[in-house]
């Protein structure tokens, strides 16, 4: 925050909504920046840059907005109990500051960031200015902006080709005009990191006042080196960084948040400093960021992309069954990425596809084992992309599918939009009893999944339910598909096979029927039926059911 003292502290300055806004195609709606802005908020950053007032009167009023909510309430979840610095972006001229400071006037923290280019190419064929003109203006919007606003930051436009000399005056002016933080950007990512860091060296060496002003990077990414330009300016005494979520932006983008953010985290004995962004929010932000500009991003994207923990060759498979860090540097959940995931495709090994079979529950082994590898990497050469229906299919022909130690005799449900859930399901146990158990649950599927638990008590915890339509239409057939992880204390410490790094095994189980509540009840059943088989089974433990009504669990919500 504004006043945070401490030397060891990176300031995100999150320009998503105005960078980022800026690529092409990426325009957000009034109603969409306030969204946004709350993630970012939620997410821990320290400046939230929030467009640019004088732009339009659409881009004023979303700064106002976001000004006077964002900038004023505790939004729940964020890590700092103070809102962001809300911060609108200005030209170097009287009506843009003016315009700016009324936009974020409504703010708790204000910042008015205004700018003037200050390269030789920008002087000459945009500006038409000499360097005494530049120089000029530099100090009198920047007291103007001083005199509207207590915090005002400074950007000398294409500082990355400007001459070091001229630019130490420029700076040298704001500081004197009042500004608190001067930005330095490279804003045609021209620069290689050597040459950024040296430059960022240079002003933190030559500047006069520059220790009373926060130094901050804008590195632009049109060589694909926006992150290394952004570090190699932290390394050289910048202390806050200008970023944007999945590094949208301008032409090739800005540095990316998430990328600087857990450079500085995993790296940390390196770099001895840190920011205040919660790092498990990063992908569900990256993913509403996504979502809501339309920018897809790609799945090789460091920190966020779909492929980031996943494996697919065989020796990194093998590596990651034995250990984690073999081949990963960050824990999926630190970044809220949901798990690791070992893609079965036709570079996987042996190791990789037993596991997996076992997950399934199907315990092969020896020729059989042998036998099926093989048809997975026939059908691997063929297909992109093997699916749990492929792998269970080649198992099943080697007659490798487990034991099912509780089947289904018959569920039955009452919901509605008044009532309770309610859930009655008969089972048949390893002993050929029949059980029957009424519950009561928040929905209906929440209901059978109670009863079934009362029946076997299994020691799981449900991780993952979904129903899909597998084929259209009002009679479509539902493809309900679960995951339980065993909490019984039979974690084996290494990282799950499929689906992450939790420690216990985790199961998964699928089933279709036209009825999605029988289809949910089967799911359930053929993956707690794994874990018991990967238990090695038990004995059952359940007496025979009392009258369902007398054994209906209370509905606590979930
Ligand atoms: O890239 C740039 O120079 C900018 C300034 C307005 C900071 O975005
Ligand atoms: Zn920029």
């Amino acid at each position: 925050m504004l006043d945070r003292p401490d030397p060891d502290y990176v300031r995100m300055f999150d320009t998503t909504l105005r960078d980022g806004e800026q690529s092409p195609g990426a325009t957000l709606t009034s109603e969409e920046k306030l969204e946004v802005a709350r993630a970012l908020a939620r997410l821990g950053v320290d400046v939230l840059e929030a467009g640019f007032p004088s732009a339009s009167p659409d881009d004023f009023d979303a700064v106002r907005s976001i000004a006077e909510t964002i900038g004023n309430e505790h939004v729940p979840g964020r890590p700092s109990p103070e809102p962001p610095i809300i911060c609108g972006l200005a030209r170097a001229i009287e009506k843009d500051i003016q315009t700016a400071a009324e936009a974020i006037r409504g703010a708790k923290h204000p910042r008015i960031h205004t700018f003037l280019a200050t390269s030789p190419i920008h002087r000459e064929h945009k500006l038409r200015m000499s360097r005494e003109q530049v120089l000029e203006r530099t100090q009198k919007m920047v007291a103007f902006a001083r005199s509207l606003c207590p915090d005002v930051e400074f950007s000398p436009e294409d500082a990355g080709r400007t001459e070091p000399e001229f630019l130490y005056e420029v700076l040298e002016a704001a500081i004197e005009a009042g500004a608190s933080t001067l930005n330095i950007p490279d804003t045609v990512g021209y620069t290689i990191p050597d040459e950024f860091g040296a430059l960022i060296r240079g002003i933190m060496q030559n500047v006069r006042g520059i220790d009373r002003v926060i130094v901050s990077v804008h590195c632009h990414n049109d060589l694909g080196l926006a992150t290394a330009n952004t570090l190699a300016g932290i390394r050289a005494g910048a202390r806050q960084a200008e970023v944007t979520i999945n590094g949208i932006g301008e032409r090739a983008g800005n540095t990316s948040l998430e990328e600087i953010v857990m450079t500085l985290h995993t790296r940390h004995p390196l770099f001895k400093l840190r920011t205040g962004i919660d790092t498990t929010q990063l992908v569900r932000t990256s993913k509403l960021v996504s979502m809501r500009t339309g920018l897809v991003v790609q799945p090789n994207k460091a920190i966020v992309g779909a492929n980031a923990f996943a494996h697919e060759s065989g020796i990194h498979q093998d590596g990651m069954l034995k250990h984690q860090e073999t081949y990963e540097i960050m824990r999926p959940e630190t970044v809220g990425a949901s798990n690791t995931l070992l893609v079965l495709g036709k570079h996987s090994g042996r190791h990789a596809f037993a596991v997996r079979l076992r997950e399934l529950g199907h315990a092969l082994e020896g020729e059989a084992l042998e036998t099926a590898f093989k048809r997975f990497k026939a059908l691997a050469d063929k297909k992109k992309r093997i699916t749990d229906a492929d792998l269970e299919a080649i198992a099943a022909s080697e007659g490798g599918r487990g034991r099912e130690y509780y089947t289904l005799d018959a569920v039955q449900v009452t919901c509605g939009s008044n009532g309770m859930p309610t859930a009655t399901v008969r089972l048949v146990g390893p002993d050929g009893q029949k059980v029957t158990h009424a519950a009561i649950g928040t929905g209906p599927v929440h209901a059978v999944f109670r009863a079934i638990d009362e029946i076997i008590s299994a020691p799981s915890e449900l991780l993952e339910y979904s129903i899909n339509a597998v084929t259209e239409g009002i009679d479509a057939l539902g493809h309900a598909s679960v995951r339980v992880r065993a909490t019984g204390g039979g974690g084996d410490g290494r990282i799950n096979p499929q689906h992450g790094s939790g420690g216990s095994p985790v199961f998964h189980g699928h089933a279709a029927d036209t009825d999605v509540v029988v289809a949910s009840t089967k799911a359930y059943l053929a993956a707690l039926n794994r874990l018991l088989a990967a238990e090695g089974g038990r004995e059952t433990t359940h007496e025979p059911a009392p009258s369902p009504l007398e054994t209906a669990s209370s509905g606590a919500a979930e």
